[in-house]
């Protein structure tokens, strides 16, 4: 169903997704207002791939065929063609909007706009569409080649078939696709409040420093990272824009409050690996500080 497909970002997921289905078979066009973004993401996965080569995981047939499915566009009007088209530029509810208004001028009417949002209403995403039936949520989790699970939300109006498809591709993929309705954060960025918002608070009363939760929730439960080593790896932008908005769309529902501490650390550009500074620091994308 989904042969030729558009990414629009070329960030630290656009790339990912990028990588993912050339990888699977897929023709892809990347997309993003930075040309240089563009360039730094087809570098960013060759490289990637070449590591796998030179890992024997990969043969030098498939690297050249993988790499030469990964195209960039120069404009939104050369994604045309596509089949799908995939958002991951950044979470704001009108600059989504627009895009997905100014690709409807543009594609096909059954090309299907999907959104890599982590919590916007998917509904409201397609509530500027002129067919909203359209739109779809296709939540991938970073780094995306490696985290292989996806959400594939289902918008009020979204057309049962585009589900189907994206299920289909998701799996294609290599990856575990996961149906679920529009509710703010969806089920991982819902469950996964308690994880982020609790430990910010914990940070805020003094009980622990971040060194002391990351370790304690890594060797005790057993997460892969703890709270703050995921906030610098997906970039505390992202995560308090996400905290926001779960917080918004569940009407200031105390238990979502966002902290006051990630809203200062983005005002400062303490990103996370993004800017080489977070709750830890990273040299080559490498934390240097150890817990
Ligand atoms: P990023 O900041 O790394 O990359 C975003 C890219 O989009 C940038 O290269 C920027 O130049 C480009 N861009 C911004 N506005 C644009 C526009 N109007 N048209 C074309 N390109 C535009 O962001 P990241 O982390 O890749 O996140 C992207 C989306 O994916 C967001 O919606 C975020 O919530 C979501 N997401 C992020 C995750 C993460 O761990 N970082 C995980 C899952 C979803």
């Amino acid at each position: 169903m989904f042969n030729r497909i558009g990414v629009i970002g070329a960030g630290a997921m656009g790339r990912g997704i990028a990588q993912l289905f050339a990888s699977s078979g897929q023709q892809v066009l990347m997309y993003d207002t930075r040309a240089e973004a563009i360039a730094d993401a087809l570098e960013f996965n060759r490289n990637l791939l070449q590591r796998s080569v030179a890992k024997g995981k990969l043969s030098q047939d498939d690297y050249d065929a993988t790499v030469a499915r990964m195209q960039p566009a120069s404009s939104l009007e050369d994604l045309k063609d596509c089949d799908l088209i995939i958002e991951a530029i950044v979470e704001l509810l009108e600059v989504k909007q627009n895009l997905f208004r100014d690709l409807e001028a543009i594609v096909r009417e059954d090309c299907l706009l999907a959104t890599n949002t982590s919590s916007l209403s998917v509904t409201r995403i397609a509530a500027g569409c002129q067919r909203p039936e359209r739109v779809a949520g296709f939540h991938f989790f970073n780094p995306v080649p490696l985290m292989k699970i996806v959400e594939v939300v289902r918008g009020s109006r979204t057309d049962e078939r585009y589900i189907q498809g994206l299920v289909e591709l998701a799996e294609k993929a290599g990856h575990f696709p996961a149906i679920t309705p529009d509710t703010p954060g969806f089920l991982v960025n819902h469950a996964g409040r308690a994880f982020g918002t609790e430990a910010l608070r914990m940070l805020s009363e003094g009980v622990a420093t971040p060194q002391q939760i990351d370790r304690i929730l890594r060797d005790g439960p057993g997460f892969r990272m703890g709270p703050f080593e995921l906030f610098d790896l997906t970039g505390l932008d992202v995560s308090h824009a996400v905290m926001e908005s779960v917080y918004e769309q569940f009407y200031h529902d105390p238990r979502y409050t966002p902290s006051f501490i990630a809203a200062q650390r983005v005002a400062a550009g303490l990103l996370g690996r993004k800017t080489g500074q977070g709750f830890y620091r990273y040299e080559d994308g490498q934390k240097i500080e150890e817990p």
